[in-house]
């Protein structure tokens, strides 16, 4: 049995960051409705309790309280933001609103480091988000660090081991807060590090198992990163009760389909539907130019098709899907505010509730990285794991303006020169997405002494690190060059080869 920090979730946006940040220093955390029984927790043998942060005052009537025996579990307590506000007033000191609310970048400063700010120089780069703050301490507690507006930003009770602060030590904008989280583990409750992703492959399969029970699975595989781990994870936890579903709409990558058969069918041995929808999303785009009604007539299309082949499987129960914690954190943009850089672009296909199906989202607590370890220790291949994202519209947003079958053929061909240059050269893993766009721009070209009249194609290859923003990648000449040579002489129907170096904004990463 890993030893286990508890999280009491009291509703703030970065619990699960609080919990990824434990476990990156090797630590199992679980994640618990605020008002959970101390003697649950005491079953389950946690050996820390903290509290996370929450949108609530505890000044406001109905705000949410834990259960007051935590205090009396012997463990060490820590409180984040709200949570120290809690400790503040559950413990007999004095909260009250403040009339300098502090968001955003701050600094701690502190003349001694007490326990939590072992091995940290003051001052110290902190975020904030609160507007409460403690006037008086409760008993026993002592003032380690203060903020320009809070004389009690960090403050410990070494009798009792309950510490808290009043800035969010698990964000990026602390730069030093994984040492905090560390001490507090470490030093303060004993943890040794003896978790790591193999455990949460067998905790995870279990409450697969447990979940599901004996009720069928579907999946719907796009072939990347999140579906892939989602999928050889589901199958490990229930083998056969899952049926992988991968949609073939005529709009993928040169070779994708026989290669998503090749690695789930062939070499993990699931159960698969390979649904071949050329026909019909290709008749539905004919004539259609616009980009948005392009998006949503392949994205009606696309739920269509998967609505019959999950009839046609049969009685099934759950939806599985390879949703990750960035898709699902509050979307409402809030100026400053740090989760909103953890979010990437929503990549999620949309499938419909009237499916009526339950929704099982395996890897829902977990940050891109740690898919990518899950996925590496289910035994997917690093090419899976790092490849590029692919839209859900794929190459039909690539081709600019009307879709054509001849056009989507070219655009494989000179996008599959590209690919093979970026991961023989190394560049591939350097950035962000590389692609090759479809121009219906005909110019004149020569050819042997033959003149010729072609298409062109853009290269779009650029940096990023969520989507929001974008910048060119600044490859060698060389390689460009190279490239550009390819597919100019290996793609009958190319002619011209363009290099897009727009950044995001104003531009998109995609041409439509
Ligand atoms: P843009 O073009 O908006 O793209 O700068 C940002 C990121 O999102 C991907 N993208 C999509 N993904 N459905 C998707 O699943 C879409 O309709 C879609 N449009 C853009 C794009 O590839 C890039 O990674």
């Amino acid at each position: 049995m890993n030893q286990k920090i508890a999280v009491l979730d009291f509703g703030s946006q970065y619990t699960q960051v609080i919990a990824r940040r434990i476990r990156e220093c090797n630590v199992y955390s679980q994640i618990f409705p605020f008002n959970t029984k101390a003697s649950e927790l005491k079953k389950l043998g946690v050996c820390g309790v903290i509290l996370s942060g929450g949108p609530a005052s505890v000044l406001s009537k109905g705000a949410p309280k834990p259960d007051r025996k935590i205090f009396e579990l012997g463990v060490p307590v820590l409180g984040i933001c709200y949570g120290l506000q809690l400790m503040g007033s559950l413990l007999g000191g004095q909260v009250v609103s403040s009339k300098e609310r502090e968001y955003g970048h701050g600094v701690l400063s502190f003349k001694t480091c007490g326990r939590l700010l072992k091995g940290i120089e003051s001052p110290m780069k902190v975020w904030n988000s609160h507007g409460d703050k403690i006037v008086k301490l409760p008993k026993g507690f002592k003032a380690i660090g203060t903020t320009e507006n809070s004389p009690y930003a960090l403050i410990e009770d070494l009798d009792r081991s309950f510490y808290g602060m009043q800035f969010h030590p698990e964000v990026v904008h602390t730069p030093e807060g994984i040492k905090i989280i560390k001490n507090f583990l470490y030093d303060i409750c004993g943890c040794t590090g003896d978790w790591k992703m193999s455990d949460y492959v067998a905790r995870a399969v279990e409450n697969i198992r447990n979940t599901v029970g004996d009720k069928k699975v579907i999946l719907g595989l796009s072939g990347g990163v999140d579906s892939s781990v989602a999928a050889a994870l589901i199958h490990k936890a229930i083998g056969d009760q899952l049926t992988c579903v991968f949609v073939d709409n005529g709009l993928l990558r040169k070779d994708e389909r026989v290669k998503v058969e090749k690695l789930f069918r062939d070499n993990f041995k699931m159960r698969m539907r390979t649904v071949r929808a050329e026909k019909i999303f290709l008749d539905r785009l004919k004539g259609v130019k616009d980009p948005e009604r392009k998006r949503k007539i392949i994205g009606k299309t696309f739920i269509e098709v998967f609505d019959k082949a999950v009839k046609s499987i049969g009685d099934v129960d759950f939806l599985a899907q390879g949703t990750l914690y960035p898709d699902v954190i509050e979307s409402v943009p809030i100026a400053g505010n740090p989760a909103s850089l953890i979010k990437s672009h929503h990549n999620v296909g949309g499938l419909p509730k009237r499916m009526k199906l339950k929704l099982l989202e395996p890897l829902r607590e977990l940050f891109k990285d740690e898919v990518r370890a899950l996925g590496k220790e289910l035994g997917l291949s690093r090419e899976v794991l790092w490849r590029h994202p692919f839209p859900g519209p794929g190459l039909g947003v690539r081709v600019v303006g009307e879709i054509k079958k001849a056009y989507l053929d070219v655009l494989r061909e000179a996008d599959d020169i590209l690919m093979q240059e970026m991961r023989s050269s190394g560049y591939y893993e350097k950035v962000w997405q590389s692609f090759a766009v479809f121009l219906p721009v005909k110019t004149v070209g020569v050819m042997g002494d033959e003149r010729t009249y072609d298409n062109a194609v853009a290269l779009r290859i650029v940096e990023s690190t969520d989507a929001m923003t974008a910048d060119w990648a600044h490859i060698p000449h060389e390689l460009l060059a190279k490239i550009s040579n390819r597919i100019i002489n290996e793609v009958k129907g190319i002619n011209r080869v363009c290099l897009d170096i727009s950044s995001k904004p104003p531009s998109t990463i995609e041409w439509e």
